[in-house]
């Protein structure tokens, strides 16, 4: 049975409802969104119209959004199938799509079992919200499908993610400032842009994210791979950040960290930097699509810091020797012979 949820929908302040120990079935909720449907015995699917113009309202930018709610625990195998193709193809830009799923304010939350496919923009984003703990969940969009991050996260801390599936030719996990002791384990990851700590610092702002350990995941067709990135002229840091026990199976970029990432329009005159300190990619083996396996492209105003590459043994899909390119990085490799050379003296 399919629900087709029209309206944005939005959760508050359940706080009181849910420490009183009472379980909801988020599909229940979507039956009563709908306000057509039978709300008892929804198993499976929750959808979006197939049309933009038929929702009331997808100007909100959020389809179904949770806020203010303590120990909210989403569990089940039911989809949410946002059906984001008539977002997406006539090119309406990223900031006038619907976010599928937003946690706002959602201290002990814990997502678990479902799958999210075909957002209009990104699958989950969470904001301002502590110990979240997201397993066994699926999200899948086409490709070549815009801006369809996986997990978008900031201002949140102790965030644990494992055993995961996530591919939909962007982001699988995007950490955004104020991302902190965050942990991601297992991941399948792909196609996509891999796992990737930013952007931060825009438009001159401090941005920070520490204590990030990426464990035990695959990138399978990425576009990158374990990635870093921060505009020009930002402030803050990002730092303690280990990406370990990583295979790649025909990934493209997959070491990088780009302190002077620019989306659109060039790099003037740079004053400032997100600083990037303490890095560790450790044990990442498999194969790169492209020859270059490393890209550190680091700011001359701050330089990269301590940054550690340890068993990397990356070959190149074609045969060819594997290259990199390092710039204003400081820091030690041991048993990485691809990439001696890379770090500033
Ligand atoms: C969506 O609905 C609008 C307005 O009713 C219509 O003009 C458009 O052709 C529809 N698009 C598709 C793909 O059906
Ligand atoms: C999720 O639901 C399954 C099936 O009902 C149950 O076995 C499991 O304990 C639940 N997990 C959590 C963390 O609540
Ligand atoms: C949140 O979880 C923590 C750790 O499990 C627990 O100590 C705390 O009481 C929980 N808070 C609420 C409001 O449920
Ligand atoms: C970054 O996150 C911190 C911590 O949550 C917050 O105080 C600050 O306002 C955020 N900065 C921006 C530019 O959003
Ligand atoms: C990661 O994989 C290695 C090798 O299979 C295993 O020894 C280790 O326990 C795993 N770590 C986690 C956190 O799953
Ligand atoms: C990699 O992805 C392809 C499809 O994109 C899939 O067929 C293959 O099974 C995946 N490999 C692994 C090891 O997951
Ligand atoms: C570097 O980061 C790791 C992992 O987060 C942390 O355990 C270690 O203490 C950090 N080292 C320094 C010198 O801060
Ligand atoms: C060096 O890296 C290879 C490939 O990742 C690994 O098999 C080997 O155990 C590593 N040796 C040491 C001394 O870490």
């Amino acid at each position: 049975m399919e629900t087709i949820l029209r309206a944005l929908f939005l959760l508050t302040s359940l706080y009181f409802v849910l420490v009183n120990g009472q379980v909801y079935d988020v599909l229940d909720f979507g039956a009563k969104g709908d306000g057509t449907s039978d709300d008892s015995e929804i198993n499976g699917k929750i959808v979006a119209p197939i049309n933009k113009s038929a929702w009331s309202n997808y100007k909100k930018l959020i389809w179904i959004d949770f806020t203010d709610i303590i120990g909210l625990a989403i569990n089940g195998s039911g989809t949410i199938d946002g059906r984001g193709s008539s977002f997406w193809k006539p090119f309406l830009t990223a900031s006038r799509r619907p976010t599928q799923l937003h946690f706002e304010r959602c201290d002990n939350l814990s997502i678990i079992g479902i799958t999210s496919l075909n957002s209009p923009k990104n699958h989950i984003s969470i904001s301002q919200s502590n110990n979240v703990y997201i397993s066994r969940i699926k999200l899948f969009a086409p490709e070549d499908s815009p801006n369809t991050d996986g997990i978008d996260i900031s201002r949140s801390s102790v965030v644990n993610i494992v055993d995961t599936m996530i591919g939909t030719g962007d982001d699988c996990v995007a950490l955004n400032n104020g991302s902190v002791n965050i942990n991601i384990n297992r991941m399948n990851c792909g196609p996509g842009h891999g796992i990737s700590v930013g952007s931060l610092g825009r438009d001159g702002e401090k941005s920070t994210v520490e204590n990030v350990l990426v464990t035990n995941c695959t990138f399978n067709r990425t576009d990158n791979g374990a990635r870093i990135k921060t505009w020009p002229n930002g402030k803050g840091y990002a730092k303690n950040i280990i990406f370990k026990g990583i295979k790649l199976i025909e990934a493209k970029n997959p070491i990088i960290i780009n302190q002077k990432y620019v989306d659109k329009g060039r790099l003037n005159v740079e004053k400032s930097a997100v600083a990037i300190s303490n890095v560790t990619f450790r044990d990442i083996s498999g194969t790169s699509r492209g020859d270059e396996i490393v890209k550190l492209d680091c700011s001359e105003v701050t330089y990269c810091k301590d940054i550690v590459l340890e068993q990397i043994d990356i070959s190149t899909s074609d045969g060819n020797k594997p290259l990199f390119e390092c710039s204003n990085v400081y820091g030690k490799s041991s048993n990485a012979s691809a990439v001696q050379g890379c770090f500033a003296k």
